[in-house]
């Protein structure tokens, strides 16, 4: 395997219950600089795959390297730590807080080191770039699903994370939007030292990512 890997699985294995394994036997490289598209059937463990490369789940079985380190012993408050730095998570449902505006939501939680205002003009530059840049001041409760997604996408670039994990970024989107924002996730996952794993349906995404992962239905 590459000794780049940003992220390295191997033999991964996870079940939710004792009754059923949802993954078995996952070997996967996350090369820096690259783009990974994850598909297969409805419930065969993407999203649960894709908790797992973000630290949120640990493995019942096999390794998973960060940097070529395991990961395994390593503490709660410790993966969350790298999380936090370096993840930008674009979850199936957008998760924004409903009660407040757009840029609210986007502006809430990003590093105190960053200055407010440029990631003020980002925020709005990146809005822009995904159509979007007149939903600023609407409180989140009043987006559209597919609004709501781009503005999950923004959130993940805004954090100028080390990888994006997008769990079918694209799936309430017309082709024309659906285009920018694959567009702007390969732009981000081709930079050196980053990555982006995307979670798709879609066989044209598939066809544009460097590597393609198919996972099989999961066993009962
Ligand atoms: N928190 C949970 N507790 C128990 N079972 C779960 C949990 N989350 C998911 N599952 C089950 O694990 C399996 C894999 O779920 P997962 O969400 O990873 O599938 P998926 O491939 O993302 O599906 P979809 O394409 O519908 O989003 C499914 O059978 C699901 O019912
Ligand atoms: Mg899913």
């Amino acid at each position: 395997m590459s000794t780049d890997a940003l992220l390295q699985l191997d033999d991964v294995g996870f079940s939710y219950s004792r009754h059923r394994t949802v993954l078995q036997d996952v070997t996967a490289s996350f090369a820096a600089g690259s783009v990974t598209a994850i598909s297969g059937p409805s419930g065969c463990g993407k999203s649960t795959l894709l908790n797992i490369l973000g630290l949120l789940l640990r493995v019942e079985s096999g390794t998973v390297k960060l940097a070529g380190r395991d990961v395994g012993g390593a503490s709660d408050a410790e993966r969350a730590a790298w999380r936090a730095r370096h993840v930008g998570f674009v979850f199936q449902d957008a998760l924004l807080d409903p009660a407040m505006t757009v840029a609210e939501n986007l502006l809430e939680g990003l590093p105190l080191q960053r200055s407010r205002r440029s990631a003020a003009a980002t925020m709005r530059d990146l809005l822009e770039q995904f159509g979007i840049g007149d939903l600023a001041h609407r409180p989140a409760s009043r987006l559209s699903g597919g609004q709501g997604q781009r503005v999950a996408l923004v959130r993940a670039l805004l954090k100028d994370p080390t990888m994006v994990l997008a769990d079918e970024p694209t799936g309430n989107l017309d082709d024309v939007t659906a285009e920018v924002v694959l567009s702007a996730l390969l732009d981000f996952g081709r930079r050196p030292g980053r990555a982006a794993v995307v979670v798709t349906h879609d066989r044209r995404i598939v066809a544009r990512a460097d590597q393609s992962i198919e996972l099989p239905v999961s066993r009962r």
